[in-house]
């Protein structure tokens, strides 16, 4: 399909890791129930102040670091993320202000978590028409904003958690156990090697079920678009159908796996790493089952991190990269599913 291949990469997470035992301080949860149906052990949350683009900007310095370039040589950047710095402009823009590189455009995707498949189709697009010759596709994600308790200082241990503050963490203690912080970011360009490349993406998007994940307030539905009476309602926090998404997810990603090698004349054993989005890792277990490809070959990193949406496939990825995991020759397929529903897959040569 092109020659587009991964020339650097790049991650941050801000602060400690949160194990789940700090979670159970201001909700009615558990460690135990976090790990056994999620496989989260912890995450990391960004500071109050602290942006999507904050965190994606030492993440695009080590990328770009890595590739041996600097952030003159980026053509183009391509900044995914669900939880912007603000509503309006896009991520983007403040990145490429930060990097120090005005003038470069800078394109907000909004997959969520299904941002990789359908950003490489977009990097490949620039890439082999030669609107762009060195993309930074980045995902950044800060979902501390939406976490449903108040007092942070409960959280670290500080207090006990007011009793009312608990009972309303505890409404939402379905979403807001899975998700973390961080940032991953990907150099991309053209290979010289011969055979590398992007052998194939399929992505797709069906909005029918768009309320399976969604945050109500802050959508220019409403007059004002955020009211007191929104935030009593606690429309500023995700709902999610958490059940019809872990469906979806174990139905879809096997079939757009199937239907990205079968296209592409790869046999599923011929691929030598499986880069899964990191929402359940019960999600991960049974795509493997369905595909029948052996653990070893879809590594994990959720344990560490929880779902950071956009970010993980870039996060797994460069912990793969700088563990000397990925070599030339190697055949990733990367897949993910997120709110939309949007979901994809990639076969990529290294
Ligand atoms: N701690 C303790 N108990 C809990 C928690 C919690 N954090 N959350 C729910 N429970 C309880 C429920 O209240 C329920 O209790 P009940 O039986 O007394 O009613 C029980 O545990 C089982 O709840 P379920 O919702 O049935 O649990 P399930 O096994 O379905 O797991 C989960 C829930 C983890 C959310 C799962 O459905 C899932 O992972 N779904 C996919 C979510 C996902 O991928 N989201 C991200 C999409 S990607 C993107 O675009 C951002």
């Amino acid at each position: 399909m092109s020659n587009l291949t991964i020339l650097g990469s790049g991650r941050h997470v801000p602060g400690d890791p949160v194990p789940n035992e700090h979670l159970a301080r201001v909700m009615d949860t558990s460690a135990e129930w976090i790990k056994k149906r999620t496989g989260i052990e912890a995450r990391h949350f960004a500071s109050v102040g602290e942006g999507a683009s904050d965190l994606a900007l030492p993440a695009c310095r080590a990328a770009l670091d890595m590739a041996g370039l600097t952030p003159e040589d980026v053509d183009y950047i391509l900044f995914n993320t669900m939880t912007p710095d603000y509503l309006l402009p896009g991520s983007g823009p403040l990145l490429g202000a930060k990097l120090g590189i005005p003038g470069v455009p800078a394109l907000d995707l909004r997959q969520q978590c299904a941002a990789v498949p359908f950003s490489l189709q977009v990097a490949h697009g620039l890439i082999s028409t030669g609107a762009a010759r060195t993309v930074l596709l980045v995902g950044a994600d800060v979902h501390s904003g939406f976490m449903p308790w108040s007092d942070w200082g409960a959280l670290a241990g500080e207090r006990a958690a007011d009793p009312a503050d608990y009972a309303r963490a505890t409404e939402h203690r379905g979403v807001s156990v899975l998700f973390g912080d961080g940032a991953g970011a990907l150099v991309l360009g053209r290979s010289e090697r011969p055979g590398a490349g992007l052998l194939g993406v399929r992505v797709h998007t069906d909005g029918r079920h768009h309320d399976a994940l969604r945050i109500a307030a802050g959508g220019f539905r409403g007059r004002p678009f955020v009211t007191a009476e929104m935030l009593e309602r606690g429309e500023q926090f995700p709902a999610m159908n958490g059940k019809d998404l872990f469906r979806a997810a174990v139905q879809r990603l096997p079939e757009v796996v199937r239907s990205i090698c079968k296209d592409s004349g790869v046999a599923l054993h011929d691929v030598d790493y499986f880069i899964a989005h990191q929402a359940n890792d019960r999600i991960n277990q049974s795509v493997k089952e369905s595909l029948g490809i052996p653990d070893e070959k879809v590594p994990s990193n959720i344990a560490r991190y929880g779902n950071t949406s956009s970010a993980t496939i870039p996060i797994l990825m460069d912990e793969l990269l700088r563990a000397g995991k990925l070599r030339a020759g190697q055949l990733l397929c990367l897949f993910a599913l997120g709110a939309g529903l949007n979901w994809g897959a990639a076969l990529l040569r290294l």
